[in-house]
């Protein structure tokens, strides 16, 4: 539990957060499936990445955690076994609370010729799997849920002839296409992966770079196409991680909020599939100037952010939803913290997805600004946030979801009197330095 007052002081300073955790994982499974070494610098060591290399030790593959001496720049070395040389688990493989792990792992775990089990925390054994099962049946996977409830854990059984499919998925998820195209890798023909919208195309990008035929095509109608042709070895490379948009969201918020501040965050990942938060926030009138941009095939940036009162449209209203929701899912529940503030009503819609992340963060959102004194409601894909009125602290309930801590956590910033996190700890999932970097900001 940590308490945190209304904060008397702007924030000011530069701060870096740590590395992107969608980059991390992949550079970590991609480098374990590639010829020769995988050298990772700036990689996120938070609890969910720290699970993708301790299953993927248990499936042989040889990774070393070092610190260099001279910079101190922790550096990752992933040994990698190539795309048939993994070695069947002693063990079953813990995910821990980690969606991203399990989920793309599956899609490499349907194509080794041994059976592995998958299994995690108790978030994870409620987290929806069939949205992954059925694509891997249809490529001729043997995968099923122990407890027939399309949750893990997961046995699935090796010694699978797997071939491409063309496949629709109803909800714009990297998880799902990653899964499917990591399969694809082993499979005979050719995989093709439709989604409404463009979900984050790491694995698109990181995969060609590590020599995989695979790109992206969008159609007239904006539907997104992921095209893998099979058959290309990867090859090791280098890889420096940007540090994560997610993450560096609660500081953009927390600059924008709390009156006089200006606040630079260095080295952001600024992937367009990812930055949907940048765009929305700058709508609403916030003052965020990327400086120092550099183009890489992740592309980076500084971001400059300074206090802005925020308001909707002419009529008072601001809405977002469709396609700019997957560049921006996982920074909805800062999202609505921020709207809270704004001088308008918002609405989210378009975001179901919300209700099956580490908890159902339509209700943890809501229940927690209603806490908070905020005039909000929950509808079914998403709420409606009638914002502009002062917070005041309250009783956070994390539900052991690392998001909802560090939303309230800025929030709180913001409130009158002393809001309580109930459970600080699970910040430890993606950013385990959060209340340390926090302070350097406002100190
Ligand atoms: C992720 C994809 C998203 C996101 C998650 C990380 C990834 O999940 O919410 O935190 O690294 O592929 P979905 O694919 O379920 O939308």
């Amino acid at each position: 539990m940590i308490s945190i007052e209304k904060s008397s002081k702007p924030l000011s300073g530069g701060v870096f957060v740590p590395g992107d955790k969608s980059i991390s994982h992949r550079s970590i499974m991609f480098g374990a499936l590639a010829e020769g070494t995988t050298e990772i610098t700036g990689f996120l060591e938070g609890a969910d990445c720290l699970s993708t290399i301790d299953c993927f030790r248990n499936l042989g593959v040889e990774i070393e955690h070092s610190q260099r001496p001279m910079n101190g720049v922790p550096t990752i070395t992933v040994h990698g076994k190539g795309l048939y040389g993994l070695k069947a688990p002693k063990k079953e493989l813990f995910t821990g609370n980690s969606g991203t792990t399990t989920r793309l792992i599956a899609g490499i775990l349907a194509a080794q010729p041994f059976d592995s089990m998958l299994t995690g925390d108790s978030s994870i054994e409620t987290r929806p799997m069939g949205r992954i099962m059925k694509p891997l049946t249809q490529m001729g996977a043997d995968i099923s849920s122990i407890h027939d409830n399309d949750c893990a854990p997961l046995l699935i059984r090796g010694g699978k002839k797997l071939h491409g499919i063309t496949y629709h998925t109803p909800v714009a998820s990297a998880q799902i296409k990653s899964c499917i195209l990591l399969a694809g890798l082993y499979s005979d023909s050719d995989t093709v992966v439709y989604e409404p919208a463009l979900s984050r195309n790491h694995t698109e990008i990181m995969l060609r770079a590590f020599g995989a035929d695979v790109h992206n095509e969008i159609d007239v109608q904006g539907s997104a196409a992921a095209i893998l042709h099979p058959g290309t070895p990867l090859r090791g490379i280098r890889i420096n991680v940007p540090g994560d948009i997610s993450s560096a969201a609660y500081f953009i918020a927390a600059a924008l909020m709390v009156p006089g501040s200006d606040v630079v965050i260095h080295n952001v990942g600024i992937n367009k599939t990812r930055a949907g938060i940048l765009s929305v926030l700058k709508q609403m009138g916030a003052d965020i100037e990327l400086e120092n941009v550099d183009e890489s095939i992740e592309p980076r940036a500084d971001l400059h952010v300074r206090y802005s009162e925020l308001h909707g449209n002419a009529n008072g209203r601001f809405e977002i939803s469709g396609k700019i929701i997957p560049t921006m899912i996982d920074e909805l529940p800062i999202f609505a913290v921020v709207a809270a503030t704004a001088d308008c009503t918002t609405i989210i819609k378009d975001a179901a997805e919300l209700k099956v992340k580490e908890s159902n963060r339509i209700d943890a959102i809501v229940n927690n600004l209603k806490a908070m004194g905020v005039d909000v409601e929950a509808t079914d894909d998403g709420m409606i946030i009638n914002g502009g009125k002062s917070l005041h602290g309250a009783d956070i309930e994390c539900h052991a979801d690392h998001r909802i801590a560090m939303s309230f956590a800025i929030a709180a910033l913001a409130a009158d009197g002393t809001t309580r996190i109930l459970d600080d700890k699970c910040v430890g999932i993606s950013y385990p330095t959060f209340f340390k970097d926090l302070n350097k900001l406002i100190k």
